[in-house]
């Protein structure tokens, strides 16, 4: 998979990418991520590429040449599955957005700034808007990094084990029971003890259980989903 992410600022985003799991995805030739500045693409000399809101208020918007001009490039270059903007005003990423944008092959991510982009930008070139949760940050950059750890880890032969991402939390719309490991009694605290039972048909049973009670009672919404789905 190939990620072209905009942005204003590349070197807050750039980071995660060096370590761990999405690092590894890039050292082993599964994901390749793509950094470009807007500033690379300003108007004139003095890298400007934000103006004043028409109609009046606070905020810069980013203009529209800027950005047509970085993604006309790249799109000249490649065919692209998505190009994605990251927006609080948008529809919330989810596991199942996630496992579905996991198999593609070419994603621009365009981030914003300041207030935003320009909305013409949004309705010639964006074909998916996504938001990471109901508050706003200063910028799309840290959405992006979100989106993209959520999505490269689901790429077959990113993670080790390759179970181990069919059982995270709302892959069956199902928060993840609790885990444990050594010692089986610390101070006291004590392991439940059909882990220790070498059972696992009943092991799988106690898990499924406890997901469904800590889904209960953090997060019923999820529930709900799946009775919406049933009918
Ligand atoms: N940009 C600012 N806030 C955001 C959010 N919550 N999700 C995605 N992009 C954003």
């Amino acid at each position: 998979m190939r990620i072209d992410i905009i942005t204003v600022s590349p070197e807050l985003i750039q980071s995660p990418f060096e370590y761990s799991i999405l690092k590894r995805a890039q050292d082993k030739g599964l994901a390749q991520i793509h950094f470009h500045s807007l500033r690379d693409y300003a108007i004139n000399k003095y890298g400007k590429i934000d103006d004043y809101q028409f109609g009046g208020g606070a905020g810069m918007v980013l203009m529209m040449e800027p950005i047509d001009k970085c993604i006309s490039k790249l799109m000249k270059e490649r065919q692209y599955d998505e190009i994605i903007y990251m927006t609080p005003d948008a529809k919330t990423l989810d596991q199942s957005a996630a496992n579905q944008l996991s198999s593609k092959e070419n994603l621009i991510i365009l981030t914003g700034h300041y207030k935003g982009v320009d909305q013409r930008i949004r309705d010639k070139f964006v074909t998916l808007e996504l938001s990471i949760g109901d508050y706003v940050l200063s910028g799309g950059e840290l959405a992006a990094a979100v989106l993209c750890d959520a999505v490269i880890r689901l790429i077959p032969g990113v993670l080790g084990d390759e179970t181990s991402a069919l059982t995270d939390s709302f892959q069956d719309n199902l928060l993840a029971p609790p885990v444990y490991t050594r010692p089986a009694d610390y101070k006291g605290m004590k392991v439940p003890d059909i882990l220790l039972s070498g059972n696992f048909p009943k092991i799988e049973e106690w898990r499924h259980q406890e997901a469904i009670k800590r889904t209960n009672l953090i997060r019923p919404d999820l529930l709900k989903i799946d009775e919406k789905d049933e009918n």
